[in-house]
């Protein structure tokens, strides 16, 4: 018999994981019976674009917390998958950051070109994993929606994939009852121009505060304010952009900051970013964690060390995406199919866990985290067959746009670097992002 594996998600971690049993399958190998369970109608996870908010035509939670008009946050260099770059998918390099659409091309192309679709059962919410002490596998219940049937099957391996950054951390302040306008949560929003002319205030200080932000001064608000719970994120933001200290209250016009400052907002933006959430897990498989580099309980950051047939993708808080989950689903398939021996004691798994914790405790700053997180892709990729590439170049990226970013927070998307894996320099974009309205693909390969 076949040893079955189920993946749940076809986001980028879990298409990781097709792609790395498929490489295999190409160079001869036996492989698993691979199952993979999306809840969607397609695959991309976030990046697949819905103008739906709160829950979609099954009644299921909308996955996607992205919106029209975003484009990559970081450079496409610290991403690039090393067995797919972008000039194989485009056929010629292309600018640095690139818009939502344009990515979920070149995340589709490498799937469609291994042919893993088949093995997706779209439109099938995993409803909840069990593990069996006796036959030593899992009984998982999936859900097709489209047939509305319920199902079980069994598998000798379960892979998480199902994302972080989906369900909303919504917290409240007083008078969010009764203030007049529309108080929302970054997963919900969709359109900036919707608060064209409007004045807004954000909530949060990280990447969706920043971005949204952004964004919404780029499509014309008329003011943004952004409150910081800690710090600021210090940008030298444009005039009608400005950082607070942290929300204290709201009245039915009004909010008011703890520096007793107030400003009259049309709408309110929670940037205060999501929860690790696995309603379908019990208690002895469902991973606890805070959002951050070394996640608590994951062996080589995606072992469950309660028990080794359990799996997890991507979820450590990110700098490296697509190729940290590339890296961990060639070393997750190798360990599955007993090409890496995982430890029979569950003390080294543990041991191994508080090291990861500790290193990342001790760093400084968020160069030490990058590096940090490099050094992870690295040791990863080390025990597998996944192309070995230049994650300090691609480190090298990520800090010349922090400098880039402080340069100018409305201007770093401007910037081209260089391709570690064809080695080749991106061009400058045609136009400025923000005198880019227009950002369809069509528009920005137009380079
Ligand atoms: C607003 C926003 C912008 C971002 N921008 C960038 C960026 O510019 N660059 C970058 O590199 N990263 C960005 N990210 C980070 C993002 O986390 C990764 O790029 C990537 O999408 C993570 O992939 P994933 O597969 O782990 O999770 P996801 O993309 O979340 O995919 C998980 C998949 O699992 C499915 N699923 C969930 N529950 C179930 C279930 N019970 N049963 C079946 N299927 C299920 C979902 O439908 C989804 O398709 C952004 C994140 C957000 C929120
Ligand atoms: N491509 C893009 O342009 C883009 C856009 C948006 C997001 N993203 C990605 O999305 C992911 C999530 O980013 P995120 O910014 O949503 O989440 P995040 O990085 O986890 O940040 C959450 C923010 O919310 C604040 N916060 C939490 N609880 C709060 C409360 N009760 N009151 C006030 N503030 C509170 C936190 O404040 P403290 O700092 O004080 O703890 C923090 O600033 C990241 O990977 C990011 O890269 C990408």
């Amino acid at each position: 018999m076949k040893k079955r594996v189920a993946v749940i998600g076809a986001g980028p971690s879990g298409l990781a994981q097709l792609r790395a049993f498929q490489s295999a399958r190409a160079k001869g190998e036996d492989i698993p019976e691979v199952v993979c369970f999306e809840k969607q109608g397609n695959w991309g996870g976030l990046w697949n674009y819905s103008w739906r908010t709160g829950l979609d035509e099954y009644g299921e939670p909308v996955h996607c917390s992205m919106y029209r008009y975003l484009w990559t946050n970081g450079p496409k260099e610290g991403l690039e998958f090393a067995d797919y770059s972008f000039e194989e998918h485009f056929g010629k390099q292309i600018a640095s950051y690139p818009p939502r659409a344009v990515m979920v091309d070149y995340i589709e192309g490498r799937v469609k070109k291994a042919g893993v679709r088949p093995w997706i059962r779209f439109r099938h919410p995993v409803r909840l994993v069990k593990y069996n002490e006796a036959k030593g596998n899992f009984t998982l219940m999936a859900h097709d929606l489209v047939e509305d049937r319920m199902y079980e099957e069994e598998f000798d391996n379960v892979i998480v994939a199902s994302g972080h950054f989906s369900t909303p951390n919504v917290p409240e302040y007083p008078g969010f009852g009764i203030y007049g306008g529309r108080v929302l949560h970054a997963h919900d929003f969709r359109d900036a121009m919707e608060f064209h002319d409007k004045d807004i205030l954000l909530l949060g200080s990280s990447y969706s505060a920043e971005d949204i932000g952004s964004q919404c001064w780029k499509y014309g608000a008329k003011s943004v304010t952004v409150a910081y719970r800690n710090a600021p994120m210090g940008y030298d933001w444009p005039s009608n952009f400005h950082e607070v200290p942290a929300l204290d209250h709201v009245d039915e016009t009004t909010a008011y900051f703890i520096d007793g400052t107030s400003k009259k907002v049309d709408a309110i933006i929670l940037c205060t970013g999501y929860k690790h959430h696995f309603p379908f897990l019990p208690d002895d498989l469902r991973l606890k964690t805070a959002n951050r580099l070394a996640a608590a309980d994951l062996y080589k950051g995606v072992v469950w060390v309660n028990n080794p047939k359990l799996f997890y993708l991507g979820m450590q808080d990110q700098w490296f995406t697509f190729n940290m989950f590339d890296a961990q689903a060639w070393w997750v398939r190798d360990a599955i199919m007993g090409k890496i021996a995982l430890p029979t004691d569950k003390s080294v798994m543990l041991d191994d866990v508080k090291d990861r914790v500790a290193r990342e405790d001790a760093g400084q700053d968020a160069h030490d985290a990058i590096h940090y997180q490099g050094d992870y892709v690295k040791e990863l990729i080390a025990e597998t067959d996944y192309p070995s590439f230049d994650v300090d170049g691609a480190c090298e990226a990520f800090f010349e746009w922090k400098d880039h970013k402080k340069a100018g927070i409305m201007a770093f998307r401007d910037h081209a670097y260089k391709s570690v894996i064809t080695g080749t320099m991106a061009p400058v974009h045609h136009t400025p992002w923000k005198d880019a309205l227009e950002d369809s693909m069509e528009s920005y390969l137009k380079n």
